[in-house]
């Protein structure tokens, strides 16, 4: 049996995060994918600080202060990059089979959304740049609740607002920690493991784990 309800994590499992620099990668140089895994280091670690100290900031301004910081640790890259790789971020690619996974479970009768850390703001320029407006029911953000992934509050903006049990729902992250806190929910949940990382949070494991997001069409 398919689910009914089908949710995603936006960056890292729809969206590329390393599309930005990318983009951009003749300019960034050798030392181009050591400054975007800091920059997505640190504007994790930002976002699980703000949300334990009670001090939300929304993940755009996350976004830059992590981009700042990679510029400084990383100084072989040219800081006038800054602002050609926060417009790339603003318009991230998704990975090449997101548009056609996402039709077909539509096209099932599935309800679809985003649960993201995202701004608004940020998620809706995602989701155009990519002409995903047009399969999505939703886009959830965490800014509604003012608190980061792995909060609870954050996965149960899913369950209120479509009045499901959280075990109703399907939930899809690339990001294993994301997993372990959906799971904690109650989601049903699948780890797309695309960088094929050793598992952990094992108390916590997803109920299936795909390379990318086509296993969800063969799958029960
Ligand atoms: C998100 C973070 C996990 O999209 O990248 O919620």
């Amino acid at each position: 049996m398919r689910h009914a309800a089908y949710v995603f994590d936006a960056y890292g499992t729809l969206f590329d995060v390393h599309a930005a620099v990318r983009r951009h990668a003749a300019e960034a140089g050798p030392d181009g994918s050591l400054l975007s895994d800091i920059w997505r280091a640190k504007q994790l670690e930002y976002s699980w600080t703000r949300t334990l100290m009670g001090a939300y900031a929304d993940f755009w301004q996350l976004t830059e202060q992590a981009l700042d910081f990679a510029l400084k640790k990383v100084p072989s890259v040219d800081p006038k990059l800054r602002q050609k790789l926060l417009d790339a971020y603003w318009r991230l690619d998704c990975y090449p089979e997101v548009p056609a996974v996402l039709k077909a479970l539509k096209a099932e009768g599935a309800r679809l959304a985003i649960l993201s850390n995202g701004s608004p703001d940020m998620l809706r320029s995602a989701v155009q740049t990519n002409a995903l407006d047009q399969v999505l029911d939703d886009v959830f953000s965490v800014d509604t609740v003012r608190r980061f992934k792995t909060d609870p509050a954050v996965y149960d903006l899913v369950a209120t607002n479509w009045r499901l049990y959280p075990d109703a729902v399907s939930f899809q992250s690339s990001n294993r920690w994301d997993i372990a806190g959906a799971t904690k929910f109650g989601f049903r949940t699948v780890w797309i493991n695309r960088s094929d990382q050793p598992d952990e949070y094992r108390d916590l494991p997803p109920a299936l784990i795909l390379p990318s997001l086509e296993g969800l069409l063969g799958s029960a």
